[in-house]
């Protein structure tokens, strides 16, 4: 079982500044996720949240609710958020960070991320692409553990 999170302002995929994001939409995502985790044969649970305790909530209670890992697109929680680097180094379930836009070639508060850290790793600028490369990878580890 994988975990998909999404943070702030990722409810708005589609209208939201489609040149840089897509016009494809949460939904869009959420199920090509959910597909994808099918052909990989594992279920895929997707959550959105704009609040930041939610997402750490989530993540605190993901490893007790079965998930055996977690793909995270924090929104721009990423840029600063030390809570949220908190509750992913605070758990044990392999972590991996994806953006869909490549945050290194945009303003440069968004070349810093406090929460890729304390992931596996980071995938950025891939699309929507990014979160089955993350989930491939995490359904290799959590079968060797
Ligand atoms: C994002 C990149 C962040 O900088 C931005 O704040 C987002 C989306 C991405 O998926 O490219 O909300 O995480």
């Amino acid at each position: 079982m994988i975990l998909v999170l999404n943070g702030p302002n990722l409810n708005l995929l589609g209208s939201r500044e489609p040149a840089v994001y897509g016009r494809e939409t949460l939904e869009d995502l959420e199920n090509a996720c959910e597909s994808w985790g099918a052909d990989l044969g594992v279920t895929v649970t997707c959550r959105q949240s704009n609040h930041e305790g939610n997402l750490i909530e989530w993540i605190h209670e993901a490893a007790g609710a079965g998930f055996r890992a977690i793909v995270i697109n924090p929104g721009a929680l990423t840029h600063y958020s030390y809570a949220l680097r908190d509750a992913i180094s605070g758990q044990d379930l392999p972590v991996v960070e994806v953006h869909i836009s490549n945050v290194d070639a945009r303003e440069s508060f968004r070349h810093v991320s406090v929460t890729a850290g304390v992931c596996r790793g980071k995938i950025s600028g891939l699309g929507f692409v990014g979160y089955r490369l993350a989930m491939e990878y995490l359904v290799e580890v959590s079968n060797q553990n």
